[in-house]
């Protein structure tokens, strides 16, 4: 009989450890404000509810962040596979001196319920208004709540995808329905 290996652990730079949990679908963050639009690109997120609810990690250091403060609203997009080099772009440029829709070709569509545009080109797009500031000063952590939501009929791609945080980003691949199994969770299905 082949000896089973025993699974062991070696130590992992703990500063470098925030890239097990980081792989939440990358998101652009849309806000308007002074009759400027502009997009930025989000990877630190944490879904917090069902409402829906969600945090984000916004820092000052980007132009985005005074139109979330001082508007205190915002779009959370979904982008696809198809536009990962323009989000990851998005991410690396500042709006303070550049139209972002316009210089990546995206189309901004009005919504419902904020002012800030949705992004007509990813999958979906969340009106949110943020509703919980506590963390902000300490962690740039801001809750924000779904109060529209839109959907893509027709996307060019149907993958989202995720950041690790080092550079390198994982597509959505094989989707695996279990839906059999969720005999306690029937609601959710
Ligand atoms: C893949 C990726 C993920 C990012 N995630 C975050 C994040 O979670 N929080 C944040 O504050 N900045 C994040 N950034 C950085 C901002 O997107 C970047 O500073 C951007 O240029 C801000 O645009 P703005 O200055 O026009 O607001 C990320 C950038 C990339 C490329």
């Amino acid at each position: 009989m082949p000896k089973k290996t025993v699974p062991r652990q070696v130590e992992f730079p703990l500063n470098r450890a925030f890239t097990f949990v980081e792989s939440g679908p990358v998101l652009l963050i849309s806000t308007a404000h002074k009759g400027k639009s502009n997009l930025m690109t989000v990877s630190c997120h944490a879904s917090m509810g069902f409402e829906p609810t969600l945090g984000i990690c916004l820092g000052p250091w980007n132009f985005s962040y005074a139109a979330l403060v001082e508007t205190g609203e915002c779009v959370v997009a979904i982008p696809h596979a198809g536009i990962l080099e323009k989000v990851v772009d998005i991410g690396n440029c500042s709006g303070e001196d550049m139209d972002k829709f316009a210089a990546f070709d995206l189309h901004a569509q009005t919504g419902n319920s904020v002012s800030a545009p949705l992004v007509a080109d990813c999958l979906y797009n969340l009106e949110c208004r943020v509703v919980n500031r506590a963390l902000a000063g300490e962690y740039n952590f801001f809750v924000l709540q779904g109060v529209a939501a839109w959907s893509n009929p027709s996307p060019e791609d149907a993958r989202s995808f995720h950041a690790v945080g080092d550079g390198t980003f994982i597509i959505d691949g094989e989707t695996v329905n279990l839906r059999h199994k969720m005999t306690k969770w029937k609601d959710c299905i």
